[in-house]
C-alpha cells in the first residue's frame, strides 16, 4: 500500500486531496501547522502530524515520525495581494519562505529515501495565474513561477533516478481559505487604490468558471498514479482553458 505526504491539509485542497487518496485505500500523512484529528474521516491509514514547512526542525521531526513514503505534495501555500509599491518586504519573504523555500527544503527532505529506492513522486502545486498574469499578485505570481522553473529542471535531474516531479497548477477556486487569507496579507497603497478597487469589483462580478477542490484531488490523482502524466497538470476548468 502506497503512502502519500501532503502539506497544508488544515483546509482547501490539501484536505480535499488528503481524503481522495484515502477514499482509494493510500496511507495518507496529513500534514497540518497545528494538527486536528477531526478534520477527515478516522481510518488505520490516516495519520494527521505537525508541519510548519518554513522550520527546519519541523521539517526533521516529521521526516523522522514519518517513516517511508512514495508521493510529496507541497501544497502548503500563501497569497499575498495588493500592488507592489504597498507590499513591505517581510510580506514578501514570508511569501517566498512559504512558497518557494518550504516547497524546496521539504523536497531536499525527501528526495534521499526516493533515489536510493529508486521510486517517488514529488507533486508541487503552483497555479495558474503563471500561466496568465493577473494584477495584485507580482509577488505571489513570482513565487509560483520560481516553483514551476525549479521543478522543471528537478524532473530532468531525478529521471536517472527513476523519480518523478510534477506540477499542479490550479484555477481560481472562491471557495477554499485561500482567498480570505491573502486579503488579510492585503496592503493598500493609496495610488492604487482605484485599482485595486476595480480588480476586486471584476473578481466579485466573474461568472467565469472557477476550480473547485476536487479538480486540484483529480490532478494529483494523475500526477501520483500515472507513470507517463505530464509535467504539468492543469485543474480546474479556467486552468485547463488557459493552459491550451
Ligand atoms: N484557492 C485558490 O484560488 C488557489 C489557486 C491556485 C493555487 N492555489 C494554491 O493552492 C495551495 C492550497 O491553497 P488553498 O486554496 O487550499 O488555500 P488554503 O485553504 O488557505 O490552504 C492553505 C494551506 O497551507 C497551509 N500553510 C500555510 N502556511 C504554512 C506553513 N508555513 N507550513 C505549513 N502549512 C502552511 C495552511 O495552514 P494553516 O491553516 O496553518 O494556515 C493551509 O492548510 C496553495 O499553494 C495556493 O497557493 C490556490
Amino acid at each position: 500500500m502506497k503512502t502519500i505526504l501532503i502539506t497544508g491539509c488544515s483546509s482547501g485542497f490539501g484536505l480535499e486531496i488528503a481524503r481522495h487518496f484515502l477514499e482509494r485505500d493510500w496511507n495518507v500523512i496529513a500534514t497540518m501547522r497545528t494538527p486536528r484529528a477531526d478534520l477527515l474521516p478516522p481510518s488505520p491509514r490516516l495519520r494527521v502530524l505537525p508541519l510548519d514547512v518554513t522550520d527546519a526542525g519541523s521539517i526533521a521531526q516529521l521526516m523522522a515520525d514519518a517513516g517511508p513514503i512514495d508521493v510529496l505534495v507541497n501544497n502548503a501555500g500563501i497569497g499575498a495581494l495588493g500592488a507592489l509599491e504597498g507590499i513591505g518586504i517581510a510580506t514578501v519573504r514570508e511569501v517566498f519562505e512559504t512558497n518557494v523555500f518550504g516547497t524546496i527544503a521539504m523536497t531536499q527532505a525527501v528526495l534521499p529515501q526516493f533515489r536510493l529506492r529508486r521510486a517517488g513522486v514529488v507533486i508541487n502545486v503552483t497555479s495558474s495565474v503563471t500561466l496568465k498574469p493577473l494584477p495584485l499578485l507580482s509577488v505571489y505570481t513570482g513565487s509560483k513561477a520560481a516553483v514551476n522553473a525549479f521543478t522543471e529542471s528537478l524532473a530532468l535531474e531525478l529521471a536517472a533516478f527513476d523519480v518523478r516531479a510534477h506540477l499542479v497548477l490550479p484555477g481560481r477556486a472562491p471557495s477554499t481559505s485561500f482567498g480570505a487569507n491573502a486579503k488579510e496579507r492585503l496592503q493598500m497603497h493609496e495610488a492604487y487604490a482605484e485599482l485595486t478597487e476595480n480588480v476586486f469589483a471584476g473578481w466579485a462580478q466573474s461568472t467565469e468558471a472557477v476550480t473547485q477542490a476536487g479538480d486540484v484531488a483529480e490532478a494529483v490523482w494523475r500526477a501520483a498514479t500515472e507513470p507517463d502524466a505530464p509535467m504539468r497538470l492543469a485543474a480546474g476548468a479556467d486552468a485547463v482553458a488557459l493552459a491550451k
